[in-house]
């Protein structure tokens, strides 16, 4: 009715009171013609009401409602909805299509240090964990981000350090507990990694365990492996030690023998015990509350033996008992890689995975075993699709390098892992440790460098012993010097040309001699001079960190005889390939690589660990080396190795590269 639509525009009206009334003000003529015709009162605004800051709800819905505005309204709102939809699309799609990031084990060599020789801080002649955590700037030098640390724990140290008293505590030689927090926060803050020695296989004669355990305890008499035996009797079994002579010594306290694998204030600790496991367990995950990254497994081949405890076959039936005295002697049947073995590593993983779901808080487990040529033992330490065990199991092969240095030889030693180990996993490399002779003196420096190369542009993680970048080798130990028989690869690590190689700067103690190269073989020299050991270490290192071609591209072999060993790094998609060739053999050669067709002619070598020949250019068939003398040669290509050599390549997961965008996709 007519009053109706009165009371609506007096309505309107009042609302604009004390505001812009004049601009609402209208006729009431015009206001009944829009609101006849439109039959709304939203029409009336079309007509007489222009927009304005501090305008009421009721004005604006009367507004946004007319097509003007409600139309683009609808389009920016659907379009929002559409490109939130596809963003989100995306996202999935490219986390679907990338491969997996290479977690921090994979991307850096990992590096050990044995805490006596790295760095004394307070001049008692021993390396402690504060020398550690002073000298953490060489390895951002290095651009090496995984430290593995050999023991720490309170021990006798009979078998320095792996002889532990204490699993939860540190040795004063060391250190304090403070000192280890210190520097794994410290470590932590330089995006360092920390890999500790766990050894689950024994305990030191005087951990607390072994004294329950040999006066009966009733929890802990089974901690050990126990048997009857007499003091001057025969031995219960024909067992060996690692370390030589039987692996059983009388316990006058409990009247019984126990095992021990190693030394006998090494005793092994019995694994058919839940409660044994139950206790390493606690301690691993002690070690992991306080944040460790990671676990290098030790011995573990030694954890489980046969319990009817029958002696092992003789490796020479003929050979009297008596002389039986080495593991060379024995079938270690009995004693190692015995069923049930890879159940407990596997529970060790899933309690290390509980601790992984951090981001970026993934715990690493590499395990030692020494299994020789039976490389299908090793292989089994990397688990199974369905479940998982070590990250890997430590590649000891290249250790013997030495032995016979040609290029077949090499190339047949990378083989024997790359051609054993199981499909998508990831290898790994070792050319030094505390127990074997340093690589420089037993193939010569002729060669280091070369390993060194081999090792970082090989697929897979490099491990470097302390003191192999700069090339350090053994010392002579004179008899009255020696503590062990491994001393010789254990001397200081050469900082500087001063006093004690920089290893101790307050007193003249050192706890085994300096190589008496170190005035010129040592770190801060070689920092000096672009040529030396150490850079070209640290170049090799930053190379495979920076180029997709190394770090996870595709390994080819390409040539290989006497002298040569020779390999291609390239992925599917990028241009950039690399070609590596190392001579480690007797003689220079001229290498013809004509007949590999997807080699451009002319190749130009980035780096040589030989310095004069860095940029030099080769014609494809005739690349010469000399004696120990690596090259990586950097080219373009568009025609890929791999797919055309199938047999002759590896990868642990495959990745192509999308030029366009500069993108890494699966691309099985
Ligand atoms: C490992 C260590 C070695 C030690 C042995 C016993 O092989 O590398 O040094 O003696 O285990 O723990
Ligand atoms: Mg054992």
């Amino acid at each position: 009715s007519k009053d109706g639509k009165k009371n609506r525009n007096t309505v309107l009206l009042s609302l604009r009171n004390g505001y812009t009334i004049k601009t609402l003000y209208c006729s009431m003529n015009d206001c009944d013609r829009s609101y006849l015709s439109a039959g709304k009162a939203v029409k009336l605004g079309v007509l007489w009401i222009k927009p304005y800051a501090g305008m009421p709800k009721e004005v604006l819905v009367l507004y946004s409602s007319k097509a003007r505005y409600r139309v683009p309204r609808e389009i920016l709102f659907w379009l929002t909805v559409c490109c939130t939809l596809a963003l989100v699309a995306v996202t999935i799609a490219v986390i679907a299509l990338s491969p997996k990031c290479l977690s921090w084990w994979q991307a850096s060599p990992v590096y050990q240090i044995y805490p006596r020789s790295f760095k004394d801080s307070d001049g008692d002649g021993v390396g402690d964990l504060k020398g550690i955590k002073e000298k953490l700037d060489h390895f951002e030098y290095l651009n090496i981000k995984s430290i593995w640390i050999s023991p720490f724990y309170r021990s006798p140290m009979k078998d320095f350090g792996y002889d532990v008293e204490d699993f939860r505590d540190i040795d004063p030689l060391f250190g304090t507990m403070k000192d280890f927090e210190e520097l794994l926060a410290t470590m932590h803050s330089k995006g360092l990694r920390l890999i500790m020695d766990f050894i689950p296989n024994h305990t030191s004669d005087r951990h607390r365990w072994f004294n329950l355990s040999r006066t009966r305890d009733p929890h802990y008499e089974d901690y050990y492996v126990w048997t009857d035996c007499k003091p001057d009797g025969p031995k219960p079994n024909n067992w060996v030690s690692i370390f030589g002579n039987s692996s059983w010594t009388y316990d006058e306290v409990r009247g019984q023998c126990y095992l021990h694998q190693f030394l006998k204030e090494q005793p092994d600790l019995n694994f058919r015990n839940p409660d044994v496991i139950n206790e390493m367990i606690d301690i691993i995950h002690f070690w992991l509350d306080k944040g460790v990254d990671g676990f290098r497994m030790d011995a573990v081949k030694h954890m489980l033996e046969a319990p009817h405890m029958r002696d092992e076959p003789q490796v020479d039936p003929n050979k009297p008992p008596e002389l039986v005295t080495t593991e060379w002697d024995l079938h270690s049947d009995y004693t190692t890689s015995q069923v049930g073995l890879h159940d407990i590593l596997r529970e060790f993983r899933a309690q290390m995975d509980i601790y992984s779901q951090e981001p970026g808080r993934y715990r690493f487990m590499v395990i030692e075993s020494y299994d020789y040529e039976e490389v299908y033992k090793t292989m089994m330490y990397y688990g199974t699709k369905l479940e998982k065990e070590g990250d890997f199991p430590f590649n000891f092969y290249l250790l013997d390098l030495p032995q016979n240095t040609s290029g077949a030889w090499a190339k047949h030693l990378v083989h024997l892992w790359m051609g054993n180990m199981p499909k998508g996993k990831w290898p790994n490399w070792v050319v030094g440790n505390h127990d074997r002779t340093r690589i420089s003196s037993s193939a010569g420096q002729l060669y280091v460098r070369a390993i060194n190369m081999l090792l970082l542009t090989l697929p897979g993680t490099a491990t470097t012993y302390y003191g192999e970048e700069i090339g350090m080798e053994n010392i002579n130990v004179t008899a009255s010097q020696i503590q062990d028989p491994a001393d010789p690869q254990r001397s200081p690590l050469q900082w500087n040309a001063n006093m004690n190689a920089g290893f101790n700067d307050k007193t003249n103690l050192t706890w085994l001699p300096l190589h008496p190269d170190y005035e010129t073989v040592n770190v801060e020299a070689q920092m000096k001079d672009d040529g030396s050991v150490l850079a070209q270490y640290r170049f090799l290192n930053t190379l495979r960190q920076s180029e997709l071609p190394l770090n996870r591209g595709w390994f080819c072999y390409v040539h290989t005889d006497a002298n040569v060993f020779s390999y291609i790094r390239e992925l599917d998609g990028l241009k950039r390939a690399f070609l590596i060739v190392v001579n480690f053999g007797k003689e220079s050669v001229v290498t013809d690589l004509s007949s590999v067709r997807e080699l451009p002619d002319e190749l130009k070598v980035l780096m040589s660990t030989n310095k004069v020949n860095d940029g030099k250019v080769f014609p494809k068939s005739r690349i010469q080396t000399e004696v120990g003398e690596g090259l990586v040669i950097q080219y373009s290509t568009n025609t890929r190795f791999n797919p055309n050599h199938p047999e002759e390549c590896y990868i642990s997961e495959k990745a192509c590269y999308l030029e366009t965008i500069g993108i890494l996709y699966k691309c099985q």
